[in-house]
This record gives C-alpha cells, structure tokens and sequence, in this order.
C-alpha cells in the first residue's frame, strides 16, 4: 500500500523514544471488505518486517482456514508497527534477552495515524480485532475479551486528531468483531474451543456471499 511518506516518518519519530524495534506496515489485499488489525509486531515480524509470521501466524492462519479466509485477500495490520520489547533475564552470554510486551497508550497514540490512514484507504465494511488492545484502540470498549469476542459491533472507529491530540470518531460506521488474538492459546489453551466456537459464529455471520 502506497502511503505518504510523512505519515510514515512522523510515526516512525515519535515512537523513537520508547523500547522498541523494526517497523511492519502490512500486508495483503487493499481492496479487500475485511481488514484484520493485530496489537504489534513480535520478534520474527520486527526483523522481516512482514506481519504474522512467527508462531502468532500460524495459529492466525488455522483461525483463517475456519473462516474460509484466505490471508492475501484480507488486509492485515496492527495498531503499532514496532516491536515493544523489554529486557529479562535470560542463559546466554549477556545475561539478558529481549522479550515481547503490549503496547502502551503514547505508542499506540504514536502510531494511531499510520492505522486511521491504512483504515481510510481500505475502507473495508469489517474490521476483525485480534485482542484486547486493538479492540480498545478501535472502539475505546474495555470489555474483558471472553465477553465480546465473536461479537459484531456496528460502529465508528475511533482516530487519532494530532493537532487536538484527543481521540475522535470516524464519519462511518464499521462492523468491528472482536476475536482472541492468536497467541492468547499459547497462554491459555483451554480457549481453544471458545475460539473455534467464536470463529464459527462469525463465519455463519458473514456468510457464503461475503466470504474472502
Ligand atoms: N502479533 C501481532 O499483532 N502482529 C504480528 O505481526 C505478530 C504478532
């Protein structure tokens, strides 16, 4: 997707001070009906700069093949395009190893423009949140995701107003549906059947017509 290139430099700018690396635009069908927004890069995705192909991809491709999606014909992104990382402790020669965290709100805001023009652009009738954080940063909802995920929820998206530096709505309306993020299993693989159960639901939903 072509996308001017000051929108790239500023967000690229003002998440430099914040502990992350790489930068993930995104990758698919750009007139594609359905977008998929991810929460950030991890490791593989931050060094390749291509989004979901670490173990996260795989899993986002099995909950594809249960849609009948075919991952080229979506547009896929994230609400942030670096990888936020933190330092552990780790057994190798340094002591310390870089380990992956959620974004947080000044990075999220750092990036938000780069997402509300991928949106505009798209311009897609569904949008799929994978997590919490990209349905918090799409609709401002704080819902636990066990209550909403496979849910539709008709409604504006929220975009971030630089020179106001506040949160605004979108002129139209969405139909955002929350689903777990896909490495929530690695976590917590007892969801395994609410995810399959939750794609099911969204499947039946959008229907044999608007399949991608
Ligand atoms: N998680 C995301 O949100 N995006 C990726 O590309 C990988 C993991």
């Amino acid at each position: 997707m072509e996308i001017p290139e000051n929108i790239i430099n500023e967000a690229k700018q003002r998440i430099e001070p914040y502990a992350v690396e790489g930068f993930v635009l995104g990758k698919g069908d750009q007139n594609s009906d359905i977008m998929v927004v991810g929460e950030a890069p991890g490791e593989n995705e931050a060094v390749k700069g291509v989004p979901f192909i670490g173990r996260a991809g795989k899993e986002l491709d099995k909950q594809f093949n249960l849609l009948g999606w075919d991952r080229e014909k979506v547009y896929i992104t994230s609400v942030v395009r670096s990888r936020p990382y933190r330092w552990v402790e780790a057994n190798n020669e340094s002591g310390q190893r870089k380990a992956n965290r959620k974004p947080n709100q000044k990075e999220i805001i750092a990036h938000a423009p780069l997402l509300d023009y991928q949106i505009r652009k798209v311009d897609p009738s569904v949008i799929v949140a994978l997590g919490g954080v990209a349905f918090k940063r799409l609709t401002g909802g704080e819902q636990r995701m066990s209550d909403v995920v496979g849910e539709v929820f008709e409604t504006r998206v929220l975009c971030w107003d630089i020179e106001g530096g506040q949160w605004s709505e979108s002129e139209r309306t969405y139909e955002i549906i929350p689903l777990y993020h896909p490495a929530a299993v690695f976590y917590n693989p007892k969801i395994r059947a609410e995810i399959e159960s939750s794609l099911e639901k969204v499947r039946d939903y959008l229907g044999q017509n608007r399949k991608k």
